[in-house]
């Protein structure tokens, strides 16, 4: 592989196999600037005039502390700027700058009472017992469709008051709408994919509208109840920036935290020394192997950033309106800060991974109740079927998600 040869923006790239993507993104660290790039096809917008590859671990971190310059508003979750048609469904606060964005990141952060949360951790618990049980009685299985997807649907759904004979429809939409290139989800033509991901989001937001007049007038013990009871001085969610941030949560907690546990599981296959030393003190490594796995495999690949001005970071002259992309799969393996990164070690101390964003205003909403579902899914899983293991993954074709559509196990 050579320099001249990596192109970020090609969909062939992101189905390269898992260690020659890794093998391409540490010959572009070692380049002394930030590499350039053409902006890949998308189905919704015409290409853009280009972006920088934050590959350093040093520049994402930068990046992320200094919101007032390296601004999300003009869309952090895809590289070419969205078109406006898709703020309605997709404009939630991972998307704006302050200060609308410390506006609605507090009136959420007040809904998820210590409360509501200490009602999900139980739940959490339940429900991975309750799965785990499904599956010794199943058997040999995909383990995405029963397990992997299984629990975060259950949680994002069950937190948000929708009702059980919804989760279906529920990940169908948010796997239309996180399909990246994967022709699986989203037709090769481009003008049905874009009616495809908005065809998704208007539905996730009808959803959402009915759940919130029946919560208006009966309010239950969920996040949306709390969200259109909420008024506290005075601040209320409109029902568009409810629609959008009920489609953020949906999407950002099924699509991540079940490719952590899949990456999970095909890493201790990979290296069983790892699984043999979990198994040798389950409850001293487990909140460490958690945080490996979500560095190693960096279920969100990235997120980016426009400059507001001009500005200079590491030695390089950034000009106001350059696209930056933050590439936290890279950083994740920068050898300046991750000795031996290619190496999955669940001992690994310290271990600053920025899988879940770097520090800032960004930083992930929903971590907290991620680490919660990957350290109780694998305790189930490590103490009950100790041995299961994973065959080959088929692998969504995306540059912003990590996925796996399918992984058969083993026990
Ligand atoms: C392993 C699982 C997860 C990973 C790897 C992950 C990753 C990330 C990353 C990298 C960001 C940073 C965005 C930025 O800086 O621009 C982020 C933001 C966010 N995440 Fe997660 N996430 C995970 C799970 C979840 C879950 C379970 C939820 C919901 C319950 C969630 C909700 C959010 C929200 C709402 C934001 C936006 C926060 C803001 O803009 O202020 N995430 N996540």
């Amino acid at each position: 592989m050579t320099i001249a040869g990596i192109d970020l923006s090609a969909t062939e790239f992101w189905g390269l196999p898992l260690p020659d993507r890794a093998a391409a993104f540490a010959l572009l660290r070692a380049q002394q600037q930030p590499p350039f790039f053409a902006e890949p096809e998308t189905p919704f917008a015409e290409p853009g005039s280009g972006y920088y590859a934050l590959v350093r671990y040093a520049d994402v971190v930068e990046a992320s502390k200094h919101p007032e310059v390296f601004s999300s508003a003009k869309g952090a979750t895809s590289i070419p700027d969205l078109p406006v048609e898709f703020n309605e469904y997709f404009g939630s606060m991972i998307n704006m700058d302050d200060p609308r964005h410390t506006r609605l990141r507090r009136i959420v952060s007040r809904a998820f009472s210590p409360r509501l949360i200490a009602k999900f951790q139980d739940d959490v618990q339940r429900a991975a017992a309750e799965m785990v049980d499904d599956l010794l009685a199943t058997g040999p299985c995909d383990f995405v469709a029963n397990i992997a997807a299984k629990l975060p649907l259950k949680i994002i759904c069950d937190m948000m008051g929708i009702p059980d004979d919804q989760y279906q429809m529920v990940l169908a939409n948010t796997n239309i709408i996180l399909s990246g290139a994967d022709p699986e989800f989203v037709s090769e033509d481009l003008d049905q994919a874009v009616l495809q991901i908005l065809g998704a989001g208007q539905a996730l937001a009808d959803l959402l509208t009915g759940l919130a007049a029946v919560r208006a007038e009966a309010p239950a013990e969920d996040l949306i109840s709390a969200l259109v009871t909420a008024n506290i001085d005075g601040e209320q969610l409109t029902t568009a920036e409810l629609a959008s941030f009920f489609i953020l949560l949906v999407v950002a907690g099924n699509e991540t935290t079940r490719n952590a546990l899949s990456h999970g599981l095909m890493l201790f296959t990979q290296y069983p020394e790892q699984r043999a030393l979990l198994l040798a003190d389950l409850e001293g490594r487990l909140e460490a192997a958690v945080e490996e796995i979500v560095r190693y495999s960096s279920p969100v690949l990235f997120m980016r950033r426009t400059l507001t001005r001009d500005y200079t970071m590491n030695g390089h002259n950034y000009r106001e309106g350059d696209k930056t992309v933050l590439f936290y799969y890279s950083a994740n393996r920068d050898e300046a800060v991750f000795s031996d990164p290619d190496r999955f070690d669940i001992t690994r101390s310290p271990n600053p991974h920025v899988g879940f964003g770097a520090p800032g205003p960004h930083y992930c909403l929903g971590a907290h109740l991620a680490r919660r579902e990957l350290t109780v899914m694998l305790r189930e899983l490590m103490t009950r079927v100790p041995g299961i293991t994973v065959g080959e993954p088929d692998r969504l074709l995306s540059s912003f998600i990590n996925g796996i559509k399918r992984l058969p196990c083993q026990f």
